[in-house]
This record gives C-alpha cells, structure tokens and sequence, in this order.
C-alpha cells in the first residue's frame, strides 16, 4: 500500500469469530479514525448499548469496536484530547494505537495492562507491542507504562501521564542484531532456533561462571548476602514451556541447594490468594516478559510484600522491569511460536542461580567445581545431540499418522516429558500427554495400545531401572516406544522400537540434552503433516491477555 503513515494488528480472537468483519482495524461511523488493540475492554457491553442508543451502527462483535466510536464522540480537532477522554471510559486492558484521516502522519497510542513500545527511528517512528516487530528498522525504543498516551509524528514524539504531565523517558537501546530475526537458510524460524541452542545456552553462561570460588555470578538479583542466606523457600510462576523450566529449576533447588521449591502455573496461583511467607524467595519466569498470567500473578505476589525476581528474555518487558531483580537469559530474539532456545536458557538460569545459592549454604568448593564443569559442557553435548537431527527426521516420518501420544520421563526428565508433549501438541496437533512414568500405572496406561506410541526419557542415573520397568509395562500391552536415551544404552535400544542417543554426561544435565530430540520430533510431525510450523492455529507468541 502507499502513504507514509498507517496501523495493523494480527488479533488474536477473543470476542467473535475468527472472521474479516472482527478483524482490525475497526473504525468511526465516518470512517476517519481507525484503531487497533490489544487486550480486552471488560465493559464494552455497556458502552456498546449506550453508543447504539446514540444511532452508531457496529459491524463487529468485538470489544475493540467501541473504542474508535467512544474517540470519534469526544473527537474536537484534536486526537489525542479524543484518546484521553475515550480512555477514561475503558474498564480493562489495553495497547492501542489509533489514527485520524484529518490528521496525516500522527499515530495516538495508549496503554493499560497491555504492553506498547515506541521505536525511535531517523525520520520516522513506530509503535508496537514488542520490540521484536521493529528491530529490523530501529534499535531506540521507549516503554511505555499503565496510565501513558503517546503522540507520535515523523520526527518526534510526547508522552503524557494519567495526570496529564509529560513524561520525559529514557530511550534504551535494543542490543538484538538485525540477523538474529533472519531466518537465514532455514525454512523456518522454529527450526533456526532450535539449532541456534548451543550458542543460546553458552550466551546465558557467559561471564557468569566464577571457577575460581566454584560458583556463579549473578549480576542483576539485587538482593543482598543476608537475605539470600534467609531464603528459607523458592515459588517459581510461570507459563506453558516457561512452567516446566521452572518445574525442572524447583527440582534442582530442592537437590542440589536443599531449599524447598515449587513450581506453580501463574494463571492458577493469581486467583488463589496465596500464603506468601516472609522467607521465601519468587521467581516469574518468561521469555516474552508479557504474558498476562505472569505479570498479574507477579504484581499480587508482590502486593502481599514478596520479593520477585524475573527470569526473562525481552530485555526491557514489563516482567523484566517490574520485578524486583532477575536474571536476563540473553537467548536472543524468539520468533516462531513454539519456544525452544528460551526453554533451554531459562534451564541455564536455573543451573546457575543454584550453583550460587547452593555454594552459599553446604555446596563444597569441590561439588561446586563438578557442577560447574558439566555446566561448561552443556553447549558442546547439546551440539553433539543436534547432530540426531536426520535420525530423528526419519522417526517422525513413521509416526506423525498416530492420533495420540504418551511422552514419559521421571525426576528431573518428568518436565522435559511434559514439555515433549506440549511441543507436539502446539505445533502438529497431535493429542500428546505428558506423564511421570511411575504415575502411568495409575491411569494412563488404559491408553496404551498397537495405535498409541510412546515416547521415554531415560537416563542412565538411579531411576534408570525404574523406567525400564514402565517400559516393559508399555510393551507388554503392545504399545509401540520410542526411547530417548544415553548413548550405549543397548538395553533400552533393544528394548525400544525406535532409539534416540544423547551424549552420555552428568545426569543432572540431562533435561538440556534430552529436550533437543522432542523439539525436532515435534518439528519434524509437524512438517510431514503440512502445519504451519512457526505460527500454529489459535496460539500467539506472547498472550498478553488473560
Ligand atoms: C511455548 O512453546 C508456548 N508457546 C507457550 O506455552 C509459552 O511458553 C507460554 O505462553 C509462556 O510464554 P512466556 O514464556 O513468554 O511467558
């Protein structure tokens, strides 16, 4: 299209179907001023039934439509006085951007509860609700708050608070290169990041192992010696892939650094009211540092006096801003939907904060030092397992017919199990489960039969034995297994139908390895059926919605 100045939004559907009339933007009964939105507007019903009484006419059913007619009521010459007052009508969340037809050249944007960034360009700007949308054109950016509306013009730009005062912000500078959204020669992003891991895992290591003392350093956790010796308990919330991060980094805190951990969906925790205790120590994990559930779940963690530290990718998120400290994990833009590289670099969070709180209670410099050293290996083991690559291409080549999928794993393999099936799932549409292997027995092994195939995790530590018994259980019922195992494992490869090798290592290290053969397995189900891989149905990137 022509013109020097416009907006666009792909929705995420949330009121009406998915259909070209609920599609934005929407715009005024004279069709001059245009919006899009991201969030959701909770009295909209309201508002709709008081502007219809007026005579305007909708052609929606989605919230977003009330707000283009609500601009054009108050609209007197000038858009942003229109926003302001519009926006004082608004119960709920909101990221929106809106342009006149009179008023060439400016864009108006407002938000609350939904994230907005502005992109400093020369001789040009942009508004968006991630970075990742305009680091092709510029690496300035401006964050927005709750509460801000910007006024945006080729050349400049001004933020006014809920009070109406300007904002004077700082402008952060995106460190992303422009390559690292290319997809390069891949064919698509999933699989560019997939193979990105080794280097992903070593930029999350980097400058933070101190072999010296045997620990970790942790930069940004802003918390004092005293108070991370007082730390009498660990509460991780977080979402989808994010979540069994956290479920493997509550194992390893409770193994390895002896602090009771837990892992807790945000979106269950946030509506829980739930006991905060003055010793315990939060984490919210997130690559996108956007996601509604997280973030509001953080905010009421933080309202009832914890400390929340962020694990987060987007630099600069409001996750990342919000907490009270963190970890960055430096993966590096994620595009396609299904996350894979952030998994694998919020795992190296984990590892590394509990090297550091475990050497500062009964951790020895000597234990240190070995977890320190199969930390180190991490990025070369997880290369040398990318190397399955064709083998496991081949594998999903005779599976991807079936309907149904059971992925099992036990201790800290349950998670990757979990993740496993979630990575099939989102992104080929196959019905997959993920189980504790023991807990198969109790109910899910009804499922087993010559059409159901299912997926182990097996390491070669003290639940080795315990898994190849599942294992038996499974082909006993002529279930078909695929075994992702310890290279030299004949037991298990003779056992299975379909064996997956990874370098044989420090089983505590295990979930870096084993999660590479499901993400490709996924990845490769997916292709041979034809999905679109990097933009599954009904799934957005970053769910900045509840
Ligand atoms: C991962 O493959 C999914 N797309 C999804 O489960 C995601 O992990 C979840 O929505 C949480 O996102 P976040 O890490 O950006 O908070």
């Amino acid at each position: 299209m022509d013109g020097s100045w416009g907006i666009g939004h792909t929705r995420w559907a949330t009121h009406g179907g998915v259909t070209k009339a609920n599609a934005h933007p929407h715009c005024s009964c004279d069709g001059k001023i245009a919006v899009v939105h991201n969030g959701i507007i909770e009295n909209h019903h309201a508002i709709r039934a008081m502007l219809e009484k007026m005579g305007c006419p909708f052609l929606s059913e989605t919230d977003t439509e009330v707000i283009p007619h609500l601009i054009s009521y108050y609209y007197k010459e000038d858009l942003v006085e229109a926003l302001k007052a519009a926006v004082v009508n608004l119960q709920g969340t909101y990221g929106i951007a809106c342009i006149h037809a009179d008023e060439p050249g400016r864009i108006v944007g407002a938000r609350n509860g939904s994230p907005l960034v502005v992109g400093v360009g020369a001789g040009e700007m942009f508004l968006a609700s991630d970075i990742t949308a305009m680091v092709a054109y510029t690496d300035k950016v401006v964050y927005l708050n709750d509460g801000e509306i910007v006024d945006i013009q080729e050349n400049h730009y001004s933020i006014i608070d809920r009070e109406e005062r300007t904002v004077d912000k700082k402008v952060a500078q995106i460190t992303w290169e422009l390559g690292s959204i290319e997809k390069g020669d891949y064919p698509c992003y999933m699989e560019k990041e997939i193979f990105e891991q080794p280097e992903s895992i070593a930029r999350a290591l980097s400058g933070r192992l101190d072999v010296e003392n045997a620990t970790a350093k942790l930069g940004g956790l802003n918390l004092g010696r005293g108070r991370l010796s007082d730390v009498g308990r660990v509460k991780i919330i977080a979402a989808g892939t994010s979540w069994h991060a956290g479920l493997v980094g509550s194992l390893l805190l409770e193994q390895f650094a002896r602090i009771p951990a837990q892992a807790e969906l945000a979106s269950e925790i946030r509506y829980r009211n739930p006991v905060v205790e003055k010793d315990s120590l939060w984490f919210t994990v997130s690559q996108s540092g956007e996601t509604a559930d997280s973030l509001y779940a953080m905010r009421e963690i933080q309202r009832k006096g914890a400390t929340v530290l962020g694990i987060c990718n987007v630099v600069g998120s409001t996750i990342a801003r919000e907490s009270d400290g963190g970890i960055y994990v430096h993966s590096g833009p994620e595009i396609a939907v299904a996350s894979t590289k952030a998994f694998t670099s919020q795992l190296a969070a984990f590892y590394l904060f509990t090297l550091f709180i475990a050497r500062m209670r009964h951790l020895s410099r000597e234990e240190g030092l070995s977890f320190l050293a199969s930390l180190q290996e991490v990025p070369a083991k997880v290369a040398q397992t990318l190397g399955q690559r064709d083998h496991v291409q081949e594998i999903a080549k005779k599976y991807h017919k079936a309907k149904d999928f059971l992925f099992l794993g036990r201790g800290n393999l349950y998670p990757i199990a979990l993740e496993g099936a979630l990575k099939l799932k989102e992104i080929s549409y196959i019905h997959a489960e993920g189980c504790s292997a023991g807990e198969m027995k109790h109910g899910p092994i009804a499922l087993v039969s010559p059409e159901v195939p299912s997926l182990f995790l097996v390491s070669d530590d003290f639940l080795r034995e315990k898994t190849i018994s599942n294992m038996r259980e499974i082909k006993a019922r002529g279930g078909p297994i695929i075994a992702v195992g310890v290279e030299g494992d004949k037991e298990v490869a003779v056992l299975a139908d379909d064996f997956i090798p990874v370098p044989k290592g420090d089983p505590r290290f295990y979930p870096f390895t084993m999660v590479i053969p499901l993400q490709l397995f996924a990845y490769f189900c997916a292709l041979e059926l034809g999905r679109d891989v990097d933009q599954p149905r009904n799934l957005a990137k970053s769910v900045t919605v509840e």
